[in-house]
């Protein structure tokens, strides 16, 4: 708050939601739900096997049921142009999750690739119709299904996240081999599903050339420009539209293969055609966290100082993407070290391309990294708090720059403090409740501080009014709410004053909402405008002599009240609706960017831009059925600036909540024999319930970045990583088992 000088104090304020009326109230319209007339509706069909050919559909019979208006196949569908691969290091990537076009081949790469599409008057009567569909198929090769068997093919992919594969800092592998203390482990992850609660969907229709499609997105720019590439369009003839989403964690930042084969359904019928996915689809047709295998080795002196790090590992993608997920970033900024030795390699399966995934990566990889410095404290003797704090640094151990802004000490010690963990007994299986091992756990949170590029307009209004427009989104997180506060305090405006427009390409461009990029790459937007406006209505006042701005400048003014105002004199100024209407204007209107020039590169440069975090759990472990119970939460986040402490606070729980997930009961169950999915239901997948859930506290420092605008880091993803690794150090606490392979069901602990 202390770096905001300005007007009322909007900004850092726990305000409700801007639009949280309208969810509550069943108001807000999500893309499903759109009133669009005589809709259709589509129904997928998915492959039944993981590799091969179709050859026979039996669509004519099928063409026959009632109400049916089309089937569309590989023989008949709209032929679309292959759309470029999502690209992380683009700075506007298409949103093509990949190269696959469906329905324009009779290829199967994937068990559940969507095949046929059912489009009928009435939805009941196309998923009958759909269920009647034969479809023959020429087996391929066995499915390519098991990340550990195909090992021996893995290879080093030349990108990572548009990064290097590899990091080699001095001779870690000496330095492991020299080290007196040490651990060297092998860690699996599983596949992991995407399950928001409103799963993905998407309207489209056509009126002559032009597309309109309002889809359930973070990241409708790089929709626009997939489905202008796929339909030979200029971009300005699709028009996407992503009102409200109900919950994105990554998937929907990619357009799947339904958003093109809605398009082209709708082509063929003629009218508007809807397709949402049923959550069976969801898991076959929507990509996940990749499986992994990773190392992480670990070498210290008695002090605890680490002198080798060592984190090595494959991930998988499909034949049809590559998006090797980056689980090796953490150990790149996370750790004093001398030697380093990171690594990824990746394999393909046939299996449906993965994506993003709430702090896709960086969750993955401190996972493990977090566990392994647990297991170290073991082998070392000493407190895991204190080992993380040994190896705290200043600068970032690979880019070797300072940190913009680094907090981690603050984050344990405050951690520490709250949850009590001086208390603790560092001997596994020393606490007990009755039948319960109680156990207590930590591990660091980090995710890296980035911002990317949007474009916003303010629009003031002759009522003193003031619309904002961007084409982000609002999928939950707070983004209209934050940004609502931070214009209002920069105009000197009640939140109530403030319009804010997102989720529309026609709305000026912004860059897909992931990477917890939003707040600080459309506030840095929204800062530069609101400077523009103050400036160019101080220019206006200056037409008139009498005005008692007419000789300030942006310095001496204060926006307050619904005007600007002289700060040495505050009661001389004038509101902006006086300021139009003498100006006989009815409104005034300027755009703002995300700096990008030569200032803003020297700054990316000159620090390392990263988000840190301590967590603290308690955990009881049944010693008959080995079930595990999360008690207690504690996590402080070093995010930078907070704009919101409510929305803030959600995201936190939101975070945790889904690491304590990943930690226990999330799993995709593949079939390795076949590429079918168990467990494609939310009955057997199982997600976080209320229920099985602690009470969780979060705290912010709320300790600007100095470097970065609005001095805030995002904080969408900071809570996840390194969530799970505490739940395991917590169980391996009461339990004095090391469960390296996730999720840690009873199964494993008995
Ligand atoms: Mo996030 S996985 O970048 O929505």
């Amino acid at each position: 708050m202390t770096s905001n000088p300005i007007g009322n104090r909007e900004v850092g304020r726990p305000l409700d939601r801007v639009d949280a009326h309208l969810k509550v109230t069943g108001q807000a319209r999500y893309t499903a739900e759109m009133p669009v007339p005589h809709v259709t509706h589509g129904v997928l069909v998915r492959s039944t096997i993981a590799r091969g050919r179709i050859t026979h559909i039996n669509t004519e019979e099928v063409a026959r049921y009632p109400g049916v208006l089309a089937i569309l196949t590989h023989e008949n569908a709209p032929r679309m142009k292959q759309p470029d691969e999502f690209d992380p290091s683009k700075s506007e990537p298409s949103a093509a999750p990949t190269t696959l076009v469906a329905l324009n081949t009779d290829e199967v790469f994937w068990h559940g690739q969507p095949v046929a599409v059912v489009v009928a008057e009435t939805l009941d009567q196309a998923q009958e119709a759909a269920a009647l569909l034969q479809i023959s198929y020429e087996p391929g090769a066995p499915g390519r299904l098991s990340l550990h068997e195909e090992k021996p093919r893995a290879f080093v992919p030349k990108k990572v996240m548009g990064e290097k594969p590899e990091v080699k800092k001095g001779d870690a592998e000496a330095a492991l081999a020299a080290a007196p203390y040490k651990v060297d482990c092998i860690y699996t992850t599983p596949p992991y599903n995407h399950n928001p609660i409103e799963a993905h969907n998407t309207l489209a229709y056509w009126e002559g050339d032009h597309l309109t499609v309002y889809d359930s997105s973070q990241y409708i720019t790089g929709g626009q420009k997939m489905l202008a590439e796929m339909f030979h369009l200029p971009k300005g003839n699709v028009r996407v539209i992503s009102a409200f989403v109900g919950g994105a964690f990554g998937s929907k930042g990619r357009a799947w293969p339904h958003v093109a084969l809605t398009a082209a359904a709708a082509k063929v019928v003629g009218r508007p055609v809807k397709i949402d996915l049923p959550r069976k689809d969801m898991f076959y047709m929507v990509g996940g966290r990749t499986p992994s295998e990773q190392r992480v080795a670990l070498g210290a002196d008695a002090t605890g100082q680490l002198t080798a790090l060592i984190h090595t590992g494959i991930t998988a993608s499909s034949t049809k993407n590559t998006f090797p997920e980056h689980f090796s970033f953490p150990a790149r900024h996370l750790y004093a070290c001398p030697n380093l030795l990171i690594q990824q390699q990746l394999v393909r399966l046939d299996m449906v391309p993965n994506t993003f995934m709430r702090a896709p990566g960086d969750a993955l990889g401190m996972n493990t990294l977090e566990a392994a410095m647990d297991e170290l404290a073991y082998v070392l003797h000493m407190d895991p708090v204190e080992l993380r704090l040994r190896n705290d640094t200043a600068t970032d151990p690979t880019e070797r720059v300072p940190f913009s802004s680094r907090h981690l000490k603050e984050c344990f010690e405050l951690g520490a403090e709250k949850f009590g963990w001086q208390q603790r007994n560092p001997e596994p299986r020393s606490m007990r409740d009755g039948e319960w091992l109680v156990g207590w756990g930590t591990a660091s949170a980090y995710y890296p501080a980035n911002k990317r590029q949007s474009e916003v307009k303010l629009m003031l209004q002759a009522d003193g009014t003031v619309v904002v427009q961007c084409g982000t989104h609002e999928m939950g997180n707070g983004t209209s709410t934050i940004m609502t506060q931070y214009v209002a305090e920069q105009l000197g405006l009640s939140v109530q004053q403030v319009r804010f427009e997102y989720g529309d390409t026609r709305l000026p461009k912004a860059s897909g909402s992931y990477g917890s990029t939003t707040t600080a790459t459309v506030g840095a937007a929204l800062a530069e405008a609101c400077a523009t406006l103050k400036r160019q209505l101080l220019k206006l006042a200056r037409k008139d002599h009498a005005s008692p701005l007419c000789y300030a400048t942006s310095a001496k003014v204060d926006a307050r009240d619904g005007g600007l105002f002289l700060k040495a004199e505050p009661t001389k100024g004038e509101s902006y609706v006086t300021l139009l209407t003498r100006l006989g204007r009815n409104s005034l209107e300027v755009s703002g960017q995300t700096p990008s020039g030569w200032y803003d590169k020297l700054t990316q440069a000159a620090y390392s831009f990263q988000s840190f975090g301590a967590h603290f759990c308690a955990v009881r472990v049944h010693q008959d059925t080995g079930e595990v119970q999360v008690t207690r939460w504690v996590g402080v986040y070093d995010c930078g600036r907070i704009l919101n402490t409510k929305t803030a606070n959600s995201q936190f729980l939101g975070s945790i909540t889904m690491g304590i997930g990943m930690a226990l009961w999330e799993n995709t169950a593949w079939d390795q024999r076949d590429g079918r999915i168990p467990n494609a239901s939310l009955s057997e997948y199982h997600v976080p319930a209320a229920a099985g859930l602690p009470h969780i506290e979060a705290y912010a420092l709320d300790i600007p970045d100095p470097h970065m605008a609005l001095g805030a880091h995002g904080a969408g993803e900071i809570a996840m990583t390194g969530a799970a690794a505490a739940v395991a150090n917590a169980v391996y606490h009461a339990t004095g088992k090391r469960i390296r392979d996730l999720p840690i069901t009873p199964d494993k602990l008995l």
